[in-house]
């Protein structure tokens, strides 16, 4: 298949879609969308063309709280960061198979950063350290 630019919602309903059907079967991460969130993909795919749409082609088209879904899910599953790395593997490996160009580009550089971010919230959350009272300065240092 040839290779495209990513220049409008068509593109990116193709890589979304792409990237779910990846998902959907892939052994590791595939039953938290399948079986713990059970998504519901006629409802759930648009809200991702908005993000991805938004990221990308700066339409305004998300104006919502991406972390919080989340959050609720790392509740009934602790989200690990091996999951998050499949996940950054399969959406890398969607926009390599279909696209080329900036916006592809720029679509795993956004992806690899939020991924990163969402990893990162959910590792504190999940492993919190021993004493969240640290000072960011230790007066003792000098001492
Ligand atoms: C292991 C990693 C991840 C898992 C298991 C996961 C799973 C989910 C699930 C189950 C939903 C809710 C679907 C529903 O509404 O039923 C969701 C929503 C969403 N996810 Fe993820 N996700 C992961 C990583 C990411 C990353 C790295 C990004 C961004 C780069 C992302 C972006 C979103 C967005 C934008 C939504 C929609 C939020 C909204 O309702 O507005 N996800 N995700």
């Amino acid at each position: 298949m040839e290779k495209q630019e990513i220049a409008n919602r068509n593109d990116i309903a193709l890589l979304v879609d792409s990237f779910y059907e990846k998902v959907k079967e892939d052994e590791l991460i595939g039953f938290i969308f399948n079986d713990v969130a059970k998504v519901d993909w006629p409802q759930h795919l648009p809200i991702m063309y908005d993000f991805w749409e938004n990221l990308l082609l700066d339409t305004g088209s998300y104006g919502r709280n991406a972390m919080d879904p989340h959050f609720r899910l790392n509740k009934l599953i602790p989200l690990q960061p091996e999951y998050f790395d499949r996940w950054l593997q399969l959406f890398e490996a969607t926009v390599g198979e279909h696209f080329t160009g900036e916006k592809a580009t720029l679509a795993v550089t956004r992806a690899r950063s939020i991924k990163g971010i969402m990893a990162l919230k959910m590792n504190q959350i999940n492993h919190p350290g021993p004493d969240k009272n640290i000072p960011l300065v230790n007066p003792g240092n000098d001492q």
